[in-house]
């Protein structure tokens, strides 16, 4: 018997008729769990456990499925939540920038603890992983609307604006937020595009691209990505064109395009603000891709913190259906047909990695997949799909519309063309910097007006932890390779606390299917708070480089096998942070075994024995 014909749950009229109507919205197609259960928690605030019944009951599948999923997501509530949801951005950067007292003027306004739900039930107060607002931090989530910039003062305003709302999916806008003549998506946001460059930010992506392209051989558009060198901006920098020339030589009725736009590396919002300044250069990128790849369809993943840009991107993809740019015989192309659907995510850091996306899209949990098949086999519903990100898809319209010849007089030999890098922390210009790769760090320093680092991250928290006596040393992927962000940290930071927060982040975002990375970044961040606790000694130097080795080789994907970076960079890097906090000796403790015990003798009525006694 199926788990949802259990009725472990009584479902109401209510639950009934919200699910029902959502179910049919999709068609009860399974692969749209994650929109199915989206939509009902925006009509009952949660999923309860009678919505997960109806669910599986009405997609014709066992309830543990439902719940497997649900329960994956940080953002997806099996539980009620307050009526007005804040989720506060936890990141070393915005924590510098004063997120803590922040937190502390939401819980007191809202009469609440952090982390729990007010006795009225209007208000719960959280702390979320980077939200993508790390130049405008302190920044917060509240029922999905960004509110950024926030100072202890403006929480009291906010939560009695909000009280004053009768209902909780429309907000008001907050104090110091301007809408006046700007897109909402802009309004909410600030874009920090501090620095333009010769290739992103142009006048492009109004289709001539794509008519370049289909002046080309789809292998003829493939081999213009292959003679540009164009590398995977997400990180790891694989070559595009070869990516796409295994995805096309895989035999299927389907091919797919996925565009990367969960963004969730501690530290990044580049795509952000690519896909809110220009939007048309990342969908005729995916176009070009549908053309050179013989796929009909285009997804993007976007993370569940953008989902204030939804409205905004919905428009754009209705124009260029309006203007022939999407549907059916795109361009005028007779049997070219391609389009793009947006899926929005539900918080989890994971989702990123390629495979756990794929799982994601088909509504499942993001656990990483077995690899291989690798995505370019067997990806999007076991069909051949290339996945791409965002600052990609940017540089594919460019590459069609100058030329391969003309993207590689940029950068360097091995790195062709420029890099969007999101740079924030302790620096005067936090914001988005298009650079030509091979820039130093010293001079990117120079660029954002940070004279006086003590250590930067390159890389996000699976990067590298850089020490000044390396700033010379150059962004690109033969040496420091980076998805975009850039965090710096100025004198007085510390650089095993930032370590910690970093580690921290692991163990929450670890998805727990296996065991070096779920139990081992645990015990990584416990040895390093036990350094900082001025408790450790060499001993747990050495422990820690086993464990970090183990994590890093032994753990099924790139979060795991990245977890135990910012340990190991700093070590590499800071030695004499480490050492200033070890202790000559092993750890002894203060108390005694006698005063230990003292309270159990009482109890007990007999004294402990002796080393002494029992020999
Ligand atoms: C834990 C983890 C998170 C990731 N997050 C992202 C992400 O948010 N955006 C992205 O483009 N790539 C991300 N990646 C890399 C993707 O797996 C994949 O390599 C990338 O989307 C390929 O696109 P590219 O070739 O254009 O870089 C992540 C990888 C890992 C291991
Ligand atoms: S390495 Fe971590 S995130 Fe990756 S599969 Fe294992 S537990 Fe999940």
């Amino acid at each position: 018997m199926m788990a949802s014909d259990t009725g472990a749950s009584t479902v109401t009229p209510q639950v009934a008729a919200v699910v029902d109507a959502v179910v049919k919205e999709f068609a009860a197609d399974r692969t749209r769990l994650m929109d199915i259960v989206q939509a009902i928690q925006h009509c009952l605030g949660q999923i309860p456990d009678a919505a997960v019944h109806a669910v599986a009951a009405g997609l014709g599948i066992h309830a543990v499925q439902v719940e497997d999923m649900v329960s994956f997501y940080a953002f997806l509530n099996r539980e009620p939540k307050g009526r007005f949801h804040i989720r506060l951005s936890k990141t070393p950067v915005s924590l510098m920038k004063g997120a803590a007292e922040v937190a502390q003027a939401f819980a007191k306004a809202a009469g609440v603890s952090i982390g729990g739900t007010s006795p009225d039930g209007e208000f719960t107060v959280e702390w979320t992983s980077d939200i993508g607002m790390a130049d405008q931090e302190p920044s917060a989530l509240i029922n999905g609307t960004v509110v950024t910039d926030l100072t202890p003062l403006d929480p009291p305003a906010i939560i009695a604006a909000l009280r004053q709302v009768r209902t909780a999916n429309t907000l008001p806008l907050f104090p110091g937020l301007d809408s006046q003549g700007a897109a909402l998506s802009q309004a909410r946001v600030a874009s920090s595009l501090v620095q333009t460059g010769p290739i992103i930010f142009r006048q492009g992506g109004r289709g001539d691209g794509v008519r370049s392209a289909l002046t080309l051989s789809p292998e003829g558009v493939i081999q213009e990505m292959t003679k540009a060198k164009l590398r995977g901006r997400g990180g790891a920098g694989f070559p595009t064109g070869l990516k796409w020339k295994l995805c096309r030589q895989s035999i299927s009725e389907e091919h797919h395009v996925v565009c990367n736009a969960d963004e969730g590396e501690p530290g990044t919002f580049k795509d952000r603000v690519l896909l809110t300044e220009v939007p048309d250069l990342v969908f005729d990128g995916m176009t070009i891709a549908g053309y050179a790849l013989g796929a009909r369809h285009g997804l993007v993943y976007l993370r569940g913190e953008y989902a204030y840009l939804w409205d905004a991107l919905q428009d754009v993809l209705r124009n260029r259906r309006r203007l022939g740019l999407l549907g059916h015989n795109v361009c005028g192309r007779e049997g070219f047909d391609f389009d793009i659907r947006i899926q929005l995510g539900a918080g989890a850091y994971v989702c990123g990695e390629e495979s756990a996306l794929l799982e994601s899209l088909e509504g499942k949990r993001g656990a990483p997949r077995d690899r291989p098949p690798f995505p370019t086999d067997r990806g999007y519903l076991q069909q051949p799909t290339a996945i791409d990100n965002v600052e990609t898809f940017a540089c594919v319209t460019r590459i069609m519309e100058e030329g391969a010849d003309w993207f590689v007089g940029y950068g360097t030999r091995e790195s062709t063309g420029t890099k969007l890098l999101s740079v924030s922390g302790d620096c005067p210009h936090p914001g988005v910097y298009e650079v030509p790769f091979g820039i130093t760090v010293n001079e990117l320093l120079d660029l954002v007006g940070a004279s006086d680092a003590a250590f930067v991250q390159v890389g996000g928290p699976s990067g590298q932890c850089v020490a000044p006596k390396d700033f010379g040393r150059r962004i690109a992927y033969e040496d420091l390779s980076t998805g975009g962000s850039v965090m710096v940290f100025g004198p007085g930071r510390d650089v095993l606390d930032v370590a910690r927060q970093f580690t921290e982040f692991f163990v929450e975002e670890s998805c727990g299917w296996c065991a070096p990375c779920r139990v081992g970044t645990t015990l990584l961040k416990k040895n390093l708070e036990k350094i900082l606790d001025d408790r450790g000694t060499l001993a747990d130097i050495t422990a820690i480089e086993a464990l970090a080795t183990t994590v890093t080789r032994m753990s099924r994907c790139g979060l795991g096998q990245t977890a135990a970076n910012p340990i190991l960079t700093t070590m590499r890097n800071f030695p004499q942070a480490y050492e200033a906090r070890l202790q000559p000796e092993p750890f002894l403790p203060r108390v005694t075994l006698r005063e230990a015990l003292a309270e159990a003798v009482v109890v007990q009525g007999r004294e402990p024995v002796s080393e002494e006694e029992r020999a």
